[in-house]
This record gives C-alpha cells, structure tokens and sequence, in this order.
C-alpha cells in the first residue's frame, strides 16, 4: 500500500508528464513509485526509449542522470537530490583518458557506464556489468583501455583474448570493496543451500568463489529463473530488497548488511516530492559533451542490442 506522500509524488508527477526511472539500489519505498526499476544497462535503454514525456525524474546517482541526459537532449532530467554521486564515476578524468591514449595510440577505449560525461566523450564504447564481456568483444583493436572499475576490467580480462588495460590504475566502488572471502564462508555455513550471487564489482577472489557472476538485473534475472530458494546477494543491500518484494517465494540474504551505497538512498521521497515541483536539480550538459559521449552509449546500446 502506498503512503500518502508516495501517492502525492505519482500524482505531481503525472500533472507534469513526468516519469520516474530508479536504479535497483533505491530503498524500497522509491522502488515503489518509480515507473521502471532496473539496472544500468536497463535504464540505458529505457532512457533511450522514452519517447512521450517531458520530465524524466531520475532515481540512482549522477552518472545514470547524466546519460538519461545525454540520451534525452530534449527533455528536463532531474535527480532529487544534487549530491547523488558515484564516487567511482569520479576517479577517471577526461585528461587521464587522453594521456592513456597518447600511450597507447593502437587502443580503443572502453569505458564503463560509471564515469561522467566528459570521461565518456572520449570513449569509443560504453560499458556496463551486464554487457562488458560482449561489447569489449565486439571491438577491432587487440588492447583495450578500460576504467574506471579494476574489478570490473580483471572479470573481462579473463573472458576475452584481448589485452585490457586498466585505467586508472586504482580505480574501485567502496561498496563491493567491502566484501570479502570470509563473508562468503560465514553466509555460506548460515545457509548452505543459498547460491552464491556476486557482483562483477566485487574483489576477484570473492568473484571466484561466486556460483554466478552478475550484474544487479541479471541477479534479478537469474533469481526469477531459478528452481533455486535461497541466494546470498552480493551487491548493495537494495537490490536484495527489491528480490524479497517482487519474489515472496524466493529469500535474498545480503552478503554484508552494512553494504550501502550511501548516496543511492539521498534521493528520499521528500527531496523527489520537492524535485518534481521545483524542477530541480536538472542535469545540465555541454552540447560538445553531450554529443559526443552519445556516440559511444548508442554504440553500446546497438551492440548489446544484437544477439
Ligand atoms: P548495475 O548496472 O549492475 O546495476 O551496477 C550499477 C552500479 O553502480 C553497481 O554498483
Ligand atoms: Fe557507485 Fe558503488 Fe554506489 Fe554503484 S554502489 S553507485 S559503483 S558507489
């Protein structure tokens, strides 16, 4: 049942014409109003779908904003709150990718989904946890720059021919970062039939002792197929919030309860009720930017698009 302000945000919402897109790291009750919930890749295509609105309200942190925006140059795209950051998508530079490329001229540069917009304008493609394997396949060149997420470039590196490269050379999400082996080992003995499911974020050994390696939607994806009931959830803590209410029969137990990504849960049903009627923050972008980082996101989006 929604609350009175859940109700009261749907309804300024619709006055608006607006839509609200939120990340599967959203707290339960913003799950609740948001019109499509999904993963980054999900909201990629989502964004690049919406065709019959003029306010997209954009539930996750600045980066998946960003490319509504770049995605949406017609529309008004606001994030509830301005300090919704990733703090991942800030540890590589546009600079840094230039000098990266002066280095090594033969490269394309593959850059995750997590990096602001003047990053990806220098990209050649884009990236996300679900699709990073098949687009960095689907590239010319032998070696490929790939950042910001170190986790991310060993998980690929492992699954292709090619050479990744990583940029920067420390490059990490807080979050995964936390878990480790042991937490594995003590929800393991806790639940011994749970599949372990873990995030291409994480370190590489707790990659490697995972029954699955998955992005948030493809976690979701695989808990809806599976004949399995239990799974240990080794992301942030929401996406097992978001398994225990749209499966009841199904019980996701997070790896580590203190997994939080704390600027995912800034966008409060407060700041969303505020955003819709004020208009703010709108996610403001340079035309130069804008247009070239959607050169690479539509690349990503094709190639992950083709069987
Ligand atoms: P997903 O694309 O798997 O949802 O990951 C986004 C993210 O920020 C993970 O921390
Ligand atoms: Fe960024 Fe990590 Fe939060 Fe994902 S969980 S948005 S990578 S800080």
């Amino acid at each position: 049942m929604l609350n009175s302000l859940q109700k009261e945000i749907i309804s300024l919402k619709n006055e608006k014409n607006g839509i609200i897109l939120g990340h599967n790291y959203q707290p339960e009750k913003v799950q609740e109003i948001s019109d499509f919930v999904g993963d980054s890749l999900e909201l990629c295509i989502k964004a690049s779908e919406i065709e019959d609105k003029d306010l997209i309200i954009f539930c996750g942190v600045d980066f998946m904003a960003e490319t509504a925006a770049i995605l949406n140059p017609d529309k008004k795209i606001i994030i509830p709150d301005y300090g919704a950051e990733c703090p991942m998508a800030h540890m590589l530079s546009a600079d840094e990718i230039k000098d990266a490329k002066k280095r090594y001229p033969d490269a394309n540069v593959a850059l995750y989904v997590n990096t602001l917009a003047e990053a990806k304008a220098e990209a050649d493609i884009i990236v996300t946890s679900s699709n990073a394997v098949k687009v960095v396949e689907s590239l010319d060149s032998d070696q490929v720059l790939f950042g910001p997420d170190n986790n991310l470039a060993s998980y690929v590196a492992k699954q292709t021919d090619k050479e990744i490269i990583s940029i920067p050379e420390v490059g990490y999400c807080y979050v995964h970062k936390m878990f480790n082996v042991g937490d594995v080992t003590f929800k393991k003995e806790k639940y011994p039939d749970a599949e372990v499911l873990i995030h291409p974020e994480a370190n590489v050994e707790v990659q490697d002792i995972a029954d699955f390696v998955l992005s948030t939607g493809g976690m979701i994806s695989h808990v809806k197929d599976s004949k399995n009931r239990e799974f240990i959830i080794g992301t942030e803590i929401d996406l097992s919030t978001r398994i225990n209410r749209e499966f009841p029969d199904k019980i996701a137990i997070p790896l580590l309860d203190d997994g939080i990504c704390k600027t995912m849960k800034l966008n409060s049903l407060d700041k969303i009720r505020k955003s819709i009627i004020t208009e703010e923050f709108q996610v403001k972008l340079s035309d130069e930017i804008a247009k070239k980082s959607l050169k690479a996101i539509e690349r990503m989006i094709d190639v992950s698009k083709n069987k």
